[in-house]
């Protein structure tokens, strides 16, 4: 099973976003506005460059997974200047790595026009006719959403009118349209954490973006899983995490470029930033691990977790299986006893830095039994996590970090370096 088909179960309430939060103006009355729980559904759904999802629906939009509606005109100032439609019809964000120019602009089409936005800004020249830029392609969408290659032959964008999907290849910008009829009409499509949905009405239904095959039950309730809505979902409450209150257990990025950082009950995914930054219970994906971690590591095809005096090791390549016999000791799997604060492994390396306390002990785990290699005193104690990349390790203790170029002037540091403040890009807080 793959990671995020056990994750799609996820909480939407508990997604931590790293858009802005929705603007509001006191003098909007609310409920003059649409509500995106009344089971309508959406026009068209994108992401932005930033990794917000906006929804749309007549002519408001939803920026991001909770929050009021507000005019799309706000945001997209010339979506209703032309013709006065009102709606989008389908939009998608363009993933094009070969012609940055067009990179991670969104794409929205109305009737037979196509509108090209890049940050909020309209590009010049647009709207065009539909034809004009995507050549084999109908007006009158119901649904668009872009496919890269890896997941599609090439990087493609699929269009949706009624049951059929035009595959439009984005290099050769040539079209096949295939029939999927065992689909939905889809009104708005979404590619979201690697896998994509169609949503019609108030329901989605998740297919595969080459054959269009749909496993699993569906159609689900987008309310309990998109959005926030009363009584639906599963409960837990939408939090925005400021960077000032940041407090973490663990973090770590493995050789694929997996990078989680685990906080209490939840994880989050930090290389999904396009997506935007989604919390889940950590038991999700490492189930046996249910009471939080105190330092989790990367070291080959393996996860390492450790809470209290237990180690956990999940294989990364099998979707993440406990390995066989583990749980094991911390005395037992690595020579050490005592509370682990952080432990890191740097990037090619196949040595495990193992903070407890004020003290830092290197582990080699070529070898068996293993063997602590040194042990040194810290400058400082109490820390909560610990990172190492090429650009040098990061110790992490609440909002502030320590920063150090290697192993070697860590261990061999007498004074704590100046503390730096934990940033939006590094945990996807608000600051
Ligand atoms: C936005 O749209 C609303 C209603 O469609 C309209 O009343 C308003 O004037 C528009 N605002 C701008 C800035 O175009
Ligand atoms: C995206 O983020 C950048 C900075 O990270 C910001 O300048 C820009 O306004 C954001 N764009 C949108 C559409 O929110
Ligand atoms: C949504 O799904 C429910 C249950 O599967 C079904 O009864 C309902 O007709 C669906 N509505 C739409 C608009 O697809
Ligand atoms: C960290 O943030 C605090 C306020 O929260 C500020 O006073 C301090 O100067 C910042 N430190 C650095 C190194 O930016």
């Amino acid at each position: 099973m793959e990671l995020f088909t056990k994750t799609l179960f996820l909480c939407l309430a508990l997604a931590l976003t790293n858009g802005a939060p929705a603007h509001h103006d006191a003098a909007v009355d609310d409920a003059s506005l649409p509500d995106r729980c009344d089971g309508i559904g959406f026009d068209a759904i994108t992401p932005d460059k930033n990794g917000t999802t906006f929804f749309f629906r007549g002519s408001h939009l939803w920026e991001g997974f909770h929050g009021p509606a507000q005019l799309s005109n706000e945001s997209f100032q010339e979506l209703d200047d032309i013709h006065n439609i009102g709606h989008v019809d389908a939009a998608f964000r363009m993933h094009n790595i070969e012609h940055q120019d067009d990179h991670d602009h969104i794409y929205f089409f109305l009737d037979d026009k196509v509108f090209s936005y890049y940050d909020q800004a309209l590009e010049e020249g647009y709207p065009k006719e539909i034809q004009q830029d995507f050549p084999g392609v109908p007006s009158h969408l119901d649904a668009a959403v872009e496919c890269p290659k890896g997941e599609c032959m090439a990087d493609s964008v699929l269009f949706f009118k009624g049951q059929d999907v035009h595959v439009y290849d984005i290099v050769t910008k040539t079209v096949k349209t295939k029939t999927w009829s065992h689909l939905p009409v889809c009104t708005s499509a979404l590619r979201w954490l690697e896998h994509y949905y169609c949503f019609h009405g108030n329901n989605f239904t998740k297919f595969h973006p080459v054959f269009g095959e749909v496993s699993g039950v569906y159609p689900k309730d987008a309310r309990s899983y998109f959005m926030k809505c009363p009584n639906y979902g599963h409960g837990g409450d939408y939090k925005v995490l400021k960077c000032s209150d940041v407090k973490i257990d663990a973090i770590t990025t493995d050789d694929a470029g997996k990078s989680y950082l685990f906080a209490g009950s939840i994880y989050k995914r930090l290389d999904t930033r396009r997506d935007g930054l989604h919390a889940f219970p950590i038991t999700r994906s490492w189930k046996e691990v249910t009471k939080g971690v105190d330092a989790v590591f990367s070291y080959a095809d393996n996860i390492y977790l450790i809470k209290d005096d237990q180690v956990y090791i999940y294989n990364a390549a099998a979707h993440y299986t406990l390995i066989d016999g583990y749980p094991k000791t911390l005395k037992e799997e690595l020579g050490i006893e005592g509370h682990v604060d952080a432990a890191f492994v740097c990037p090619d390396d196949q040595t495990v830095h193992i903070i407890i306390g004020g003290t830092i002990s290197a582990i080699d785990l070529s070898a068996t039994p293993r063997v602590v290699l040194r042990e040194r005193p810290l400058p400082f104690s109490d820390i909560d996590a610990a990172l190492c990349s090429a650009e040098g390790i990061n110790v992490f203790k609440g909002a502030t970090y320590y920063h150090y170029e290697s192993p070697m002037t860590l261990a061999m540091s007498r004074i704590a370096p100046e503390p730096l403040n934990v940033t939006r890009a590094m945990m996807g807080c608000e600051e």
